[in-house]
């Protein structure tokens, strides 16, 4: 059995550095700086008042004192905001000295700022009790993360905090957790489960795979038939591939309604979704519905059942102008379904020999003047590009986007190689690490673990120690660097605790990988903190895999 510690509380000692040695704080991820201010402690009960700056953190108090609440069993008290901005200001400032929890927006009127977006200074003191100051909104958000994660591990345990000030902001923009839900389909309240697993990291983009070979899983006003006929495969394979074939059928999609009522829930968690339509290949979907769309259209036409690439069966759009007015309708509206900045082309794995032994493809290419089918891919790329761009939006799209030529202001997803990553940076694009190798949770984490995946083994320790921006990298391309993601890919994950088993704990080595200062980075202390977050992840729930530390046991034993 592993330790159970308890996380709180202040030690009695009778200097703060030995305080500061002895207090641990296991804050996944790790804050730019701790400082234990003094020897006093604030202990936080159902009579604790929570008070904002800015109406507009009322949800951030709300979730708080929901997250309290529903997690530890004590119910904070709110105070009321007020409606007006003028007097709400003097309130605060007069109020300042109510012991409590302040939150505190210092830039509420959202004022071009130079203060880094996410950053925020949590302080405690025994007279003051809980400041959170943030940079923005978000930053408010990340410092009541921060504050959860000084908070007991367990319901009935007084939280009594030590008297510290925390200084903290993230390293790179871009943090980010993909979800396949096209391979296997998941609920709406998985869906916001998963969200609530990204906010409570400080992750801040959601990928959401929604169209693939196997079927198109959302909602499409302008093509009704989509989901009508592409949302379900006829049956599925059951264990490893090549596996056991179940002539069950296998749907599921997501309204407009579901849509907006995801955004809305993760934009409370300062959580962007950037939706994925996957074009020009592993359209099997597509075809299933639009047989005509194909460069085979007399064949006959099926979601598939089976996982791969498919080389074999025709997954590819054809050049032809339905196609194109189909692109343009769906990606108008995926563009006015989603707020957000970032529209995903996927533009991965297309097989080109469809296009190359199509007649009247190859007559399009010769008169478009498109020398070979990587050019064809960029051009289908590059005419999403415009509905997004019309739309004010920007593209996203896998790394073999870059093949045929595409424009700069395109942001590629390195999922291959780091090779490709550096050849986007080169070529001035700004970039996203998703290295299968480094980033794939839905790989297994130990050799001896079969629950997951035939592929990997992908332990923890290396998606802790991948190097997002390498020091090989010039300053101008470490520039570009954005971030990084971790994908799950669900062939093998057709239920909810399977895909909490492949992403817990590697989502949590990710989040301190994407948030933390290098200098602040440090394997051994994660490790150890990792022991703190499995207690975390049972208080919400979650499924979580051990493999870390029966490994850990295997090389201890040797
Ligand atoms: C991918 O894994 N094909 C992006």
């Amino acid at each position: 059995m592993l330790s159970r510690k308890i996380m709180v509380a202040a030690i009695a000692m009778s200097s703060l550095a030995a305080q500061a040695q002895e207090t641990q704080f296991n804050i996944i991820p790790e804050p730019v700086q701790i400082t234990v201010t003094g020897e006093g402690t604030y202990p936080i009960g159902r009579n604790t008042l929570v008070r904002v700056s800015d109406e507009n953190l009322q949800t951030s108090a709300d979730y708080l004192a929901d997250y309290m609440s529903r997690y530890l069993g004590i119910p904070l008290q709110m105070e009321k905001t007020k409606r007006d901005k003028r007097k709400k200001t003097s309130s605060v400032a007069s109020s300042d000295e109510l012991p409590g929890i302040l939150l505190v927006n210092r830039n509420s009127d959202n004022r071009n700022s130079d203060e880094l977006s996410g950053g925020y200074q949590l302080e405690v003191s025994q007279t003051h009790g809980v400041r959170i100051e943030g940079n923005d909104a978000a930053g408010v958000f990340y410092g009541i993360q921060t504050l959860i994660q000084m908070l007991p591990t367990r319901a009935g345990v007084l939280p009594v905090l030590p008297e510290v000030k925390i200084t903290d902001y993230p390293r790179f923009a871009y943090r980010g957790m993909h979800l396949d839900v096209v391979r296997h389909f998941f609920p709406v309240d998985f869906i916001k489960k998963y969200i609530d697993y990204l906010a409570l990291h400080k992750l801040n983009y959601f990928h959401w795979h929604l169209t693939d070979d196997q079927a198109w899983r959302i909602e499409m006003k302008c093509r009704p038939e989509l989901t009508e006929k592409g949302s379900v495969r006829e049956g599925e394979i059951f264990g490893l591939y090549p596996g056991k074939y179940q002539p069950l059928p296998y749907g599921g999609y997501y309204t407009h309604e579901d849509v907006r009522e995801i955004v809305r829930y993760a934009a409370q968690r300062h959580i962007t979704i950037i939706p994925e339509i996957d074009i020009p290949g592993h359209c099997m979907a597509v075809l299933a519905t639009y047989p005509q769309f194909s460069t085979t259209p007399d064949e006959p036409k099926k979601a598939a059942l089976t996982w791969g690439i498919f080389n074999k069966f025709n997954n590819v759009l054809a050049p032809k102008p339905e196609v194109f007015t189909f692109l343009k309708d769906v990606f108008s509206e995926l563009c006015d379904l989603f707020p957000g900045q970032y529209i995903h082309v996927g533009g991965d794995e297309c097989a080109k020999r469809w296009w190359q032994e199509s007649e009247e493809t190859q007559l399009f290419m010769r008169e478009k003047g498109l020398k070979d089918e990587k050019a064809l891919q960029s051009y289908f790329i590059h005419y999403v590009q415009e509905v997004v761009n019309g739309k004010g939006k920007t593209l996203i799209g896998w790394d073999e986007i870059l093949e045929g030529g595409i424009s700069e202001d395109c942001i590629i997803m390195n999922w291959r190689r780091p090779e490709f990553g550096k050849k986007a940076l080169k070529t001035g694009h700004r970039m996203i690490s998703t290295c299968s190798a480094w980033l794939y949770f839905n790989m297994k984490e130990s050799r001896t673990q079969t629950e997951i995946a035939p592929r990997g083994p992908l332990p923890l320790e290396k998606v802790y120690e991948f190097q997002i921006a390498p020091d090989s990298l010039t300053a101008q391309q470490q520039e570009l660097v954005w971030g990084a993601q971790g994908c799950l890919w669900t062939e093998y994950i057709p239920t909810t605790w399977k895909a909490e088993f492949a992403i817990f704990p590697r989502m949590s080595a990710l989040a301190e990988n994407v948030w933390s200062p290098l200098e602040k980075k440090d394997w051994r202390n994660f490790a150890r903190k990792v022991e703190v977050q499995f207690e975390r992840y049972e208080l919400w729930g979650a499924r979580y895999s051990d493999a870390f530390f029966r490994t850990q046991d295997i090389e201890r034993k040797r």
